[in-house]
């Protein structure tokens, strides 16, 4: 720990909210702090048998002594946000940065009809990209002017640099997928509205790099893809429900394309974004008998060959790997090599 950033390696939901609930119980954070672009991304946590999806809330959440806190470089649409205080309980341990941008309707609209965005793109259609280019322009209205986030408002970078230097853990989400970013896309246009790498997050929350000590880079154990966009090796339809890969987008409820695990990706979303760890989540999809499991000795033969190649191809330790749903199904090899 003590200033842990994780990331998502290709193209956005890779379980990120399952790994970042499970560190903030496990390893006991202090402050969970969310980076990244705004409410077009979706984190599902399942815990204690009930399923929280959210688009604003840190994924820390789950762990009833963490601070949540949400960076200045984040887009806050209020009334999500407000549902979602709501729905977690979290009133009363939350701070919103007091320039974070604020999501109109107007953006939405725009981004639902807009025939580049919604056709071409693909976009969520939940305004962030049109709110980013008003920022842009220095237009668009800030957290500190909306008469009902006023009791929220906090100067997060404040509060991160400050935890981090009194030695406090001090976990920072990132959203989306390295694939996702405006800079580091594979094929742009298809891209988010800004960028989505380790780097770009800490600015988001207002940590200089000097100050981090663990960048977790997640991988699913296939690749998917909701919007446009080419996709290598791409599956059918058929062959994807086939797999048990057939997902259904958390924001949009769209069907998520799927492809196998892409090593050529992954090591690019390794350098591009520092990666001193990796975690492997779903590895349950490839390998039904790795359900559950909670032990490396516990997973089969195949399963541990493909920890083993990924380690050896990205030359970064993996230290997570997913097994299920609820977010206490996890390998954790840190605790194993201990
Ligand atoms: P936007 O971020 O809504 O502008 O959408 C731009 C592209 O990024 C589209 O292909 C979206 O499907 C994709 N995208 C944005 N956020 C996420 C996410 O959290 N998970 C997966 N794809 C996303
Ligand atoms: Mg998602």
């Amino acid at each position: 720990m003590p200033a842990t950033v994780v990331v998502g390696g290709f193209y956005g939901d890779e379980g990120k909210g399952k790994i970042l609930s499970y560190l903030s119980v496990v390893d006991d954070v202090d402050l969970g702090v969310r980076g990244g672009v705004g409410p077009n991304a979706g984190h599902t946590v399942v815990f204690k048998g009930k399923e929280f999806k959210l688009r604003q809330i840190p994924s820390a959440f789950v762990n009833e002594r963490t601070l949540l806190l949400i960076g200045p470089g984040v887009l806050i649409n209020p009334e999500v946000l407000f549902n979602e205080i709501q729905i977690t309980g979290t009133e009363n341990r939350i701070y919103v940065d007091k320039n974070c941008g604020i999501i109109e309707r107007r953006h939405i609209e725009l981004d639902s009809s807009d025939s580049h965005l919604k056709g071409t793109v693909g976009t969520t259609g939940t305004g962030t990209g049109p709110a980013n280019a008003e920022r842009v322009l220095r237009k668009l209205k800030i957290a500190r002017d909306v008469p009902d986030l006023q009791k929220y408002l906090g100067d997060v970078p404040e509060m991160v640099n400050e935890a981090v230097d009194s030695g406090k853990k001090v976990l920072i989400e990132g959203t989306q997928g390295t694939f996702l970013s405006l800079w580091h896309t594979d094929y742009y246009p298809f891209c988010t509205s800004k960028d989505t790498t380790a780097s770009a997050i800490c600015s988001d929350v207002g940590l200089g790099p000097k100050k981090v000590d663990d960048i977790l880079v997640i991988f699913k154990s296939y690749v998917t893809r909701v919007g446009g966009g080419p996709l290598e090796n791409e599956y059918s339809e058929d062959e994807a429900r086939r797999l048990g890969m057939l997902e259904i987008a958390t924001v949009t409820g769209r069907k998520r394309r799927s492809a196998p695990f892409n090593f050529k990706l992954a090591k690019r979303a390794v350098m591009l974004n520092s990666a001193t760890q990796v975690a492997i989540t779903k590895l349950d999809v490839l390998f039904p008998e790795a359900s559950g499991a909670k032990r490396y000795e516990d997973l089969p033969r195949g399963a541990r060959d493909f920890i083993d190649k990924v380690e050896d191809e990205l030359k970064v330790p993996v230290t997570l790997v997913g097994t299920g749903k609820d977010i206490m199904e996890i390998v954790d090899m840190r605790k194993d090599k201990l």
